[in-house]
């Protein structure tokens, strides 16, 4: 019998705080006009000092759990996909099961910035299906904007909080499930995107710096190569997608992407308009906004996607 990890629920939370580009341009040199034409990005979320990333998980968590019918006592694995944890140790992913009032499972954060929700899914479908659990959560939760330098418009203008969740569960024979995940690291770019502080170097929490220009040329290239690759390994043609469910960088990206595997661009569900980069947590707020909007139906056949800092990036085939 073949045990696949199918995707059960689906939940987000985002920051009640909703600012605008306007808004924005009153404390930064930047523009509405700019923003939104180098990156379609109009509004992200902000945590207020009461919002953390634990919090926003949790929530995006107990949404997930609802829409899967599930209590949180089942869930056997428990994994948060973040590069802003709430403390440096221990994992977020334990404050979170302690949240959620788990007792006892597997919980652990896997650190692969705006790919971290593509790493956390892969690894929990692996333990999925080799027995480890027969129910997981996994989330992508960031509160970026902590970690932001706001005197550089070149990155403040891009990013967003929030936090997405899946439950998976484990069915045997299903035409359902992941059916392919394939995952890249190239640490050789590691200076292109990177936070520069951390607890064995500078004793500082840091600042994002990215050179944009840079990471925007290699996104394009490993995205479309990957995303071929996890079709290949599902054995199914780019023709036969219904949804592409990208990590929210910039709108560029995303159609770029889309056009060098020859798919139209009203195949990509698109949210950076209204969540900004939330890095971690973009892949899972996006899914979950097009099963509630009714896009998503049971039975597409979806591809999700996402690239960051290392440089990372990965896809995922899934039937929903
Ligand atoms: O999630 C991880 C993956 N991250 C990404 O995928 C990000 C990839 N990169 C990008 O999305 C784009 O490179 C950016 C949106 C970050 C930048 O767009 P760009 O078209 O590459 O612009 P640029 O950095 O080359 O800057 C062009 C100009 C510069 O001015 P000059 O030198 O031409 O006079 C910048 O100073 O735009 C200026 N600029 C701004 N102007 C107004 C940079 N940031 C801003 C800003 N507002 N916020």
């Amino acid at each position: 019998m073949k045990r696949r990890a199918i995707i059960a629920g689906t939940g987000a939370a985002l920051p009640e705080n909703c600012v605008s580009n306007d808004e924005l341009a009153r404390k930064v040199d930047t523009s509405d006009e700019w923003i939104v034409e180098r990156t379609g990005i109009r509004f992200r979320h902000i945590a207020a000092p009461h919002e953390t990333t634990a919090t926003l998980a949790h929530d995006a968590a107990k949404q997930a759990l609802e829409t899967a019918g599930l209590d949180a006592g089942q869930i056997g694995l428990l994994i948060v996909a973040t590069a802003t944890p709430d403390n440096t140790f221990p994992a977020t992913a334990t404050k979170v099961q302690a949240m959620l009032g788990i007792d006892d499972c597997v919980a652990f954060d896997v650190a692969a910035v705006c790919s971290g929700f593509l790493y956390a899914l892969s690894v929990a479908d692996s333990m999925i299906r080799t027995g480890v659990a027969d129910h997981a959560l996994v989330i992508g939760a960031e509160t970026f904007s902590r970690i932001l330098d706001w005197e550089d418009r070149a990155t403040c203008v891009l990013f967003g909080d929030g936090a997405g969740a899946v439950v998976l569960s484990a069915e045997e024979n299903s035409a359902r499930g992941i059916l392919s995940s394939k995952l890249h690291a190239d640490g050789r770019h590691y200076d292109l995107l990177y936070v520069d502080g951390g607890p064995s170097t500078t004793g500082t929490t840091g600042k994002v710096r990215m050179k944009g220009r840079e990471v925007f040329r290699h996104a394009v290239t490993n995205l479309a190569s990957v995303m071929h690759e996890a079709l290949e390994g599902a054995g199914v043609e780019a023709s036969e997608i219904d949804w592409v469910v990208p990590h929210q960088a910039n709108i560029r990206i995303l159609e770029a992407t889309a056009k060098k595997l020859g798919l139209s661009a009203d195949k990509l569900v698109i949210t950076v308009d209204r969540h900004a980069n939330t890095s971690a947590a973009s892949v899972p707020l996006a899914l979950d906004s097009a099963v509630r909007d009714g896009r998503i139906t049971r039975g597409d056949l979806l591809v999700l996607e996402a690239m960051g800092g290392g440089f990372t990036w990965g896809a995922s085939v899934v039937r929903y």
